[in-house]
């Protein structure tokens, strides 16, 4: 029998590399904030995923005042975000049973397309932890700061073509990555995939997507406008 789909939409982040005073995942992208955007995303792609959408504390009624007054209506379970990124997923986990099958996706990454969030879905079935990812492009440097002044750490290669970038969403049998999340925190844990790996699943992965980015700095902002300005996107 085919799982039940959950998807936690992470945006209880502060967003302080925005350099704004609101959090980076309420603001508008053609007229729409971006919070907004990536739940509908979602929702066009699965209409039989229930969202769980993670919010900073102070920011809960500002977000339901705004559902409100755009008319944006889809139905969402609320809850409050953690300290980290890690506590805010533990936090919503507790709103997924066991025996579903669980999408975990950043807020402000709205650019995803509804076919790799339908693929991803449909082969998450088969495999307990499905992440996606994008090959490094850039030659990596292993650097450290000294008296402020970037310098080579010595004797440190990386070899680029072992190296890729893990985005969202990371979608997850449910018993899965709630037994994950009784691990102690570790600042190495910064996505899911890191938490589940950790507590000895193995992971497996498909190709992400260029356009697929992570809404951080005000160059982003241009980024994904010009990306939405494109006649192919759609
Ligand atoms: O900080 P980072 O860029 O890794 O955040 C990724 C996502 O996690 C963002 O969508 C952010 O809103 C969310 N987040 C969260 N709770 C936190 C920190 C970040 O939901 N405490």
């Amino acid at each position: 029998m085919e799982r039940k789909k959950y998807v936690i939409i992470m945006a209880a982040g502060s967003g302080t590399r925005m350099g704004s005073e609101l959090p980076k995942q309420f603001i508008e992208l053609e007229g729409k904030p971006i919070l907004q955007m990536t739940i509908e995303t979602f929702v066009n792609a699965c209409p039989d995923v229930t969202v769980i959408t993670v919010l900073p504390e102070a920011h809960m009624s500002y977000w339901r005042s705004l559902c409100l007054n755009r008319n944006f209506t889809c139905p969402q379970i609320l809850v409050k975000g953690g300290i980290t990124r890690f506590h805010s997923v533990r936090n919503a986990l507790a709103k997924v049973p066991d025996g579903a099958v669980v999408a975990v996706h950043d807020g402000v990454r709205p650019l995803v397309s509804l076919e790799l969030i339908r693929n991803m879905f449909a082969e998450a079935e088969e495999v307990p932890a499905l992440i996606p990812v994008v090959p490094c492009v850039d030659t990596m440097k292993v650097l450290e700061k000294k008296d402020d002044i970037l310098v080579t750490v010595p004797g440190a290669h990386v070899d680029r073509s072992v190296l890729f970038g893990a985005q969202t969403p990371q979608i997850f049998h449910s018993e899965v990555i709630k037994d994950a999340y009784s691990l102690a925190y570790d600042t190495a844990f910064t996505d899911d995939a890191s938490v589940v790996e950790k507590y000895g699943k193995n992971l497996s992965y498909v190709m992400g997507e260029r356009f697929n980015i992570k809404i951080t700095t005000q160059d982003d902002l241009l980024l994904a406008r010009a990306i939405l300005s494109l006649s192919s996107f759609s």
